[in-house]
């Protein structure tokens, strides 16, 4: 693996499911009480967010405190760069801090790779977000989320049936998806309004639909997505009412569902828009199952791009409370 993950196109099929076989294995040593290992002692990593962030900024820090590394959470507001600080400089103060890892979210598409490629900084720099573009760790535990529903796709996703709803267009978690699951073998169906779909989608390698009725019984996943009034500038739909018919997930579509499909949502959810309530807390849904995975999937990235090279395999990593007690 690379120094940075800023893409999905960084990783190899090989190297992205070996992110989910050291989270895997991370479930299984930090289970129960043991939760806490010494691999990244002594490291320092930043969680730089120019935008907001529950889940990802949260599940960062929770994974590196984890691994025993020292965090330190930047967030722009309250920050110099509300007094007009550039990304060169705040990015500088950070590198004389001795940041190990950074881990960024811009609304800029490309900030990632531009912090990556500039040379302002030594560390290793984490995608959490760019713009529109990608959001390559949230990928990441989607697929470990449905690799645990579905056991038999382990190895390899050929056959996996996916679909991908809502807002594509303004999705960086779309983006990402497509690429993983297009990656690790999977089938993607993509189902928009037209307005939502992007300029060039023909290229993905992906289907495209609007008739969410004739997919839903088809797929084994429906990832839906939020949709990013925050970024909408023009009208894309009619009304709420209209995409909500159209392109809601309601329980009447949730009955339409196979037996065994799975409901995911990155989050955050607009309860009653893009998902009812009855579909986000019902037994098909694995949003809250996602949101655990994300600390375990975002643990296996630092510690292959921080400690895997010298630390060598996850399973030989005792638990701080096994060591403690020795
Ligand atoms: N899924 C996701 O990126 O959520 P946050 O915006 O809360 O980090």
């Amino acid at each position: 693996m690379d120094r940075h993950l800023l893409s999905i196109n960084d990783l190899t099929r090989a190297e992205a499911f070996g992110i989910l076989n050291t989270a895997h294995e991370l479930a299984i040593i930090s289970d129960g009480t043991l939760k806490k290992l010494p691999t990244l002692r002594g490291r320092t990593v930043v969680n730089l967010f120019f935008e907001d962030s529950t889940r990802t900024r949260i599940s960062f820090e929770s994974a590196a405190k984890r691994l025993s590394a020292d965090v330190i959470n930047f967030s722009a507001k309250g920050s110099s760069v509300s007094k007009g600080e550039s990304l060169k400089d705040t990015a500088q103060t950070l590198q004389a801090m001795g940041a190990d890892a950074v881990i960024i979210r811009h609304g800029a598409s490309g900030a990632a790779q531009r912090l990556a490629d500039s040379g302002w900084i030594q560390a290793s720099v984490i995608n959490a977000g760019d713009g529109t573009h990608e959001h390559p760790t949230q990928a990441l535990l989607d697929a470990y989320t449905i690799r645990n529903s579905f056991p038999e796709y382990t190895d390899s996703f050929e056959g996996l049936r996916v679909a991908i709803v809502g807002d594509i267009l303004h999705s960086r978690v779309a983006r990402s998806n497509v690429l993983l699951l297009k990656k690790l073998g999977a089938q993607v169906t993509l189902l928009a309004p037209p307005t939502l779909l992007p300029v060039g989608v023909d290229s993905w390698g992906v289907e495209t639909s609007y008739q969410f009725d004739e997919v839903i019984p088809k797929v084994d996943v429906v990832m839906m997505l939020r949709v990013q009034s925050e970024r909408m500038l023009d009208s894309f739909f009619p009304s709420e009412r209209e995409y909500s018919r159209s392109f809601g997930l309601d329980s009447r579509r949730l009955d339409l569902l196979p037996p065994r499909s799975i409901v995911m949502h990155p989050g955050p959810m607009n309860r009653g828009l893009e998902i009812s309530a009855e579909s986000a807390d019902s037994h098909k849904s694995v949003v809250l199952a996602q949101v655990a995975n994300g600390v375990l999937i975002r643990m296996a990235v630092l510690y292959q791009l921080l400690g895997g090279q010298t630390l060598g395999d996850i399973s030989s990593v005792q638990p701080i409370t096994q060591v403690a007690n020795k």
